[in-house]
């Protein structure tokens, strides 16, 4: 295994497919904008190194960031913020080897902590419009940083919700009085008034349950409420659910290009644009 090999990320199998449709949204969004929105800005709040390693194999994949700076037609900026050291030197090398003509900001942080330098970076411009890729491990996004980000712009959600992988898997210990996971992850503590069901859910409930609780609260502030079918939901080759990928707009049609990225990377066609995308 080369030093590179080593110190990249490892992912699993499945990430594979959470890349591809990640990449099949970005095209059909950036094209399908390209000519309406002057100002096309990607931000990604769990950037990672660029690339990844597959676990156990020694395919080198690239990584959210690095296939939103390959996109067919560039976003005007792209902005990425990443905690860990490591995986942010190693995305500032890539970027700035690979992509030196983008427009790109790197911040080294907790995008939950270092949001209103993320939002600074945004052109203020009114014809911007944005889309935000959320990658974390667990629930570690914060509602109110959504909020923030989403707070007087057009700005596009694809945000992974870690429900089986962390929620499920915690439940116990994240309903406990003295926990805030859940209280951090939506926004508020008004889910608490269903502790006494939340205990008795099983797991297909319980997952419902918290993907209703965040699209209303995306509601709240101003988006869209796709359904329970409308979110992606990936799972391991064992074929255990992992996690769902839910997409949020405030536009119908920010919802037909998701429909259409999920389409075309389910039937693992190549993408061909239908009629006005
Ligand atoms: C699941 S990985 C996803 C990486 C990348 N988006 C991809 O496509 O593979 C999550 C990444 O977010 C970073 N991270 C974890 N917590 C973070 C936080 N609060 N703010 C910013 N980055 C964070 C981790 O170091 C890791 O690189």
């Amino acid at each position: 295994m080369t030093k590179l090999q080593k110190e990249l990320p490892k992912v699993g199998r499945w990430a594979e497919e959470k890349y591809k449709l990640l990449k099949c949204y970005i095209d059909i969004f950036s094209t399908g904008m390209k000519n309406k929105w002057p100002q096309r800005v990607y931000i990604d709040l769990f950037a990672g190194a660029g690339s990844a390693i597959i676990r156990d194999s020694n395919t080198i994949v690239d990584t959210s960031s690095v296939i939103a700076l390959n996109v067919k037609n560039p976003f005007n900026k792209y902005i990425f913020c990443e905690k860990d050291n490591k995986n942010y030197t190693l995305l500032k090398k890539r970027v700035k080897r690979d992509f030196s003509q983008s427009n790109f900001k790197i911040i080294n942080g907790d995008c939950n902590e270092v949001i209103d330098e993320i939002i600074g970076e945004i052109p203020s411009d009114s014809n911007v419009l944005t889309f935000c890729f959320v990658d974390p491990f667990g629930l570690h996004i914060k509602f109110d940083t959504i909020r923030k980000l989403s707070q007087g712009r057009r700005i596009d959600f694809l945000i992974l919700l870690a429900l089986s992988m962390d929620a499920v898997r915690n439940k116990k210990l994240y309903i406990r009085e003295d926990n805030d996971t859940l209280d951090n992850f939506l926004g508020g503590k008004s889910w608490r008034a269903k502790k006494a069901a939340i205990k008795n859910m099983n797991r297909n409930d319980f997952r419902r349950f918290l993907i209703n609780e965040y699209s209303n609260n995306m509601y709240q502030i101003g988006y869209k409420k796709p359904s329970f079918g409308n979110t992606k939901e990936i799972k391991a080759s064992d074929n255990l659910p992992l996690y769902h990928l839910a997409f949020y707009s405030k536009s119908d049609r920010g919802y037909d290009f998701w429909r259409e990225a999920k389409k075309y990377s389910t039937n693992q066609l190549s993408i061909e644009f239908p009629n006005g995308l």
